[in-house]
């Protein structure tokens, strides 16, 4: 099914992505950020239901100036000693997380609502266009922190370093030519109050004609393709 992802991300169509059993076990529904209509946002909220988010790669994230929140926590300590503890990571399934800062675009109104959100998502992956073409841009001019929109930013290494969703996503963007800035949300299940059971979420996306990979196809292909440039 990578191929049919790589291809879905070329169009600007959503894809499933599954991390691994031994990770979170999620299923995040992914859309190239560029594309992003409100009436995606709405899917996202109503057939994911979790967070909606933006990844990034690490290096458009440090010409943006966006550090990772747990540098910013720590950087804040000095002033406000309470948030270095903040910072410490003890979450279950990685060594810790990829959340930068939340923001909104400054020409929405409250920032949350689907029309807000969508504007905010398409500006961020412009804001990410604008840099990977090596322009200036200044992001503290286009946006406002604190928003109602999560920027993750990939780590260094993309998948050789870590492969959340944030890292994966990333690299199904890179290996279909396209704006690396993908926006995801976790797809959760009401019934239990879990996570979406992959077969479900491999249901949805099989009634709906969406692409699903996991995450070790999405690497194998990675590293494939890096080997061979
Ligand atoms: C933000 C998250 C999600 O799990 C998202 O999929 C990105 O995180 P990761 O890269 O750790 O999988 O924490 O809602
Ligand atoms: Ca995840």
């Amino acid at each position: 099914m990578i191929e049919e992802a790589i291809d879905a991300f070329r169009k600007g169509r959503p894809v499933l992505i599954y991390d691994f059993d031994y990770r979170e076990g999620e299923t995040d529904i992914a859309i190239p950020a560029v594309e992003v209509r409100p009436e995606d946002v709405a899917m996202m909220r109503k057939d994911g239901g979790g967070l909606i988010c933006v990844s990034i790669p690490f290096v458009a994230a440090e010409k943006l100036g966006l550090p990772f929140m747990h540098e910013i926590l720590g950087a804040s300590s000095t002033r406000f000693p309470d948030l270095e503890k903040l910072a410490h990571f003890d979450i279950k399934y990685d060594s810790r997380s990829s959340f930068s800062l939340w923001v909104n675009h400054r020409d929405t109104y409250t920032g949350i609502t689907d029309i807000d959100r969508a504007l905010t998502i398409r500006k961020i992956g412009e804001a990410v266009a604008a840099v990977e073409k090596g322009k200036e841009f200044d992001f503290g001019a286009e946006f406002r922190s604190p928003g109602h929109v999560a920027v993750l930013k990939a780590s260094k290494g993309l998948v050789f370093e870590r492969v959340g969703q944030t890292e994966l996503s990333i690299a199904v963007a890179e290996m279909a030519g396209i704006v690396p800035a993908v926006t995801i949300c976790e797809m959760l299940d009401e019934k239990t109050g879990k996570a979406l059971p992959k077969t479900d979420a491999m249901k949805y996306a099989e009634e709906r004609g969406i692409p699903f990979v996991e995450g070790k196809e999405i690497v194998e292909y990675y590293e494939r393709l890096v080997k061979v440039k």
